[in-house]
C-alpha cells in the first residue's frame, strides 16, 4: 500500500513537470529575472562619475530586490568598465547583447562614447537608459535610446541666465575641449546661450583631453579681464583649469562656470580652495526636500560615507525607470515591450522628481545652478 501511493506520488510529480514544459509554466513560487547591463567608466577620465554611478545604481538594485518578493522581477546586474573610450564602450555593449543576453542596458557614461556605442543597441533592438549623456545626437541615434540625463542644451541657458541676473556679468572668455563629442555640445550651448542673453564673448580658447597645461589659455584670459571664464570641460581639466586659474591671479571674484562634466565632488577635491565660487548647471537638487531624495541621500551617505552626487542621483533614478519600465512590459526578456513600456513612464516618484520622457526620449525635469560653498555644492537658483 506504501509502495503504491509513492508510485502515484512519482506519477503526479512527473505528470506536473511536464505540463511546465509543456506549457512553458514557471512555477509559481521563482522569480522572473531581469538581466540589466551596466556600462559605467570605471577607469580612464571619467572614472570620478563612474565611481558614483555604480554606487547610486546598486543602492536602487538593493532596495528593488529587497522589495521584488517571490513572484516579483528581480533584476540581476552585470557591471562592467567602459574605461572612458568609445572602443571599449563598443566592446562592453557587444558582450552585453549578444554573450549575456541582457534585456536593457544603462551607460555609457560619457557621450563620447554613447555615440557610437548606442548605434550597436539600437541595431539590436536592446533598450539603452542614458543616465549622464547631456551631448545633442544621442537619443537621435534610434527609438531605442532614452535618457534621464538633461541635455548641455537645456541646462546651459537656465545656468547664463541665472548667472546674469544674479551677478550682473556681461563679458567673459570661453574655454572649451574641442576634442570630445560633449565638451564640444557644452560650448555650442554657451555660446547660444550668451549670445541670447547679450554677454559678449571675448575670446574663444581650446584645449584637448589630457592637457595638464593650461597656463597659455588663462594668461591670455587673463590679460582680458573678463567678469567670468565660461568652460565647458570633463572633470579632469576642468580641475587643472580652475586650480591653475587662481594660481595665476585671476581674481576669486572672477567666476568660473561650468557645464555638466564639473558636477563632481572629484573637481572639488582635486582643485582644493580655488574651487570656492565655481558655478555649475545641473539636473539634480541635493537640497531637494522631497521625501525620496532626502532618503536617498541619507542612505548613500550612511552606505559609502560620502555625499551623493548628481551621477549617482540620475543611476540611483535610472534603475527606478528601468524597473518601472521592465515591470509595464510584464516580460523581463521581452526588449521591445520594455522599449515600448519607456515611453509610458509617467509620473514615477525618483530623486530628480516626479519623471516622465519627453515626446524624444530626453529627461522631462528641471535644471538648477550650483555654486561651490565651504567644499560642497550649493544652490545658486533655478
Ligand atoms: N555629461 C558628460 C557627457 O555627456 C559626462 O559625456
Amino acid at each position: 500500500m506504501k509502495k503504491l501511493a509513492s508510485l502515484l506520488g512519482v506519477l503526479a510529480l512527473s505528470l506536473l513537470l511536464s505540463a511546465v514544459a509543456a506549457f512553458g509554466l514557471a512555477p509559481a513560487a521563482q522569480a522572473k529575472e531581469a538581466k540589466i547591463g551596466f556600462a559605467f567608466s570605471m577607469t580612464g577620465g571619467a572614472a570620478a562619475y563612474g565611481a558614483t554611478q555604480k554606487n547610486g545604481a546598486q543602492l536602487a538594485l538593493d532596495e528593488i530586490n529587497a522589495k521584488a518578493g517571490a513572484d516579483g522581477i528581480k533584476l540581476v546586474a552585470l557591471f562592467d568598465d567602459d574605461a572612458s573610450t568609445p572602443q571599449q564602450g563598443i566592446n562592453v555593449f557587444n558582450k552585453f547583447i549578444n554573450a549575456d543576453k541582457v534585456s536593457v542596458i544603462m551607460g555609457p557614461t560619457l557621450s563620447n562614447t554613447a555615440q557610437v556605442a548606442d548605434r550597436i543597441a539600437q541595431q539590436a533592438g536592446v533598450p539603452v537608459l542614458a543616465i549622464s549623456n547631456t551631448a545633442q545626437g544621442i537619443t537621435e541615434i534610434g527609438d531605442f535610446i532614452f535618457r534621464d540625463s538633461l541635455t548641455e542644451a537645456v541646462v546651459i541657458p537656465n545656468t547664463i541666465n541665472t548667472v546674469k541676473a544674479k551677478l550682473g556679468i556681461k563679458k567673459v572668455a570661453l574655454l572649451y575641449g574641442n576634442d570630445d563629442a560633449f565638451t564640444k555640445a557644452g560650448y555650442e550651448a554657451f555660446k547660444n546661450a550668451l549670445n541670447q542673453a547679450g554677454i559678449q564673448i571675448m575670446s574663444e580658447q581650446t584645449f584637448a583631453k589630457g592637457d595638464r597645461d593650461f597656463s597659455p589659455q588663462l594668461t591670455q584670459i587673463k590679460g582680458m579681464n573678463p567678469d567670468a571664464i565660461v568652460c565647458s570641460a570633463l572633470v579632469e581639466e576642468a580641475s587643472g583649469i580652475v586650480a591653475q586659474a587662481r594660481q595665476l591671479g585671476i581674481a576669486a571674484s572672477v567666476p568660473i562656470i561650468g557645464g555638466n562634466g564639473f558636477n563632481s565632488p572629484a573637481l572639488i577635491k582635486n582643485a582644493g580652495q580655488a574651487a570656492e565660487g565655481v558655478i555649475v548647471g545641473a539636473a539634480w537638487n541635493a537640497a531637494s526636500p522631497l521625501p525620496l531624495n532626502k532618503k536617498f541621500v541619507e542612505d548613500y551617505t550612511k552606505r559609502y560615507g560620502v555625499a551623493p552626487d548628481q551621477f549617482a542621483a540620475q543611476a540611483h533614478a535610472g534603475v527606478y525607470i528601468l524597473n518601472e519600465a521592465i515591470k509595464k512590459a510584464g516580460d523581463p526578456n521581452n526588449r521591445k515591450a520594455i522599449r515600448d513600456a519607456m515611453t509610458q513612464v509617467k509620473d514615477l516618484d525618483t530623486v530628480l522628481g516626479p519623471f516622465f520622457f519627453t515626446p524624444g526620449r530626453d529627461a522631462g525635469s528641471q535644471p538648477v545652478v550650483q555654486v561651490v560653498k565651504n567644499g560642497k555644492f550649493a544652490v545658486l537658483g533655478n
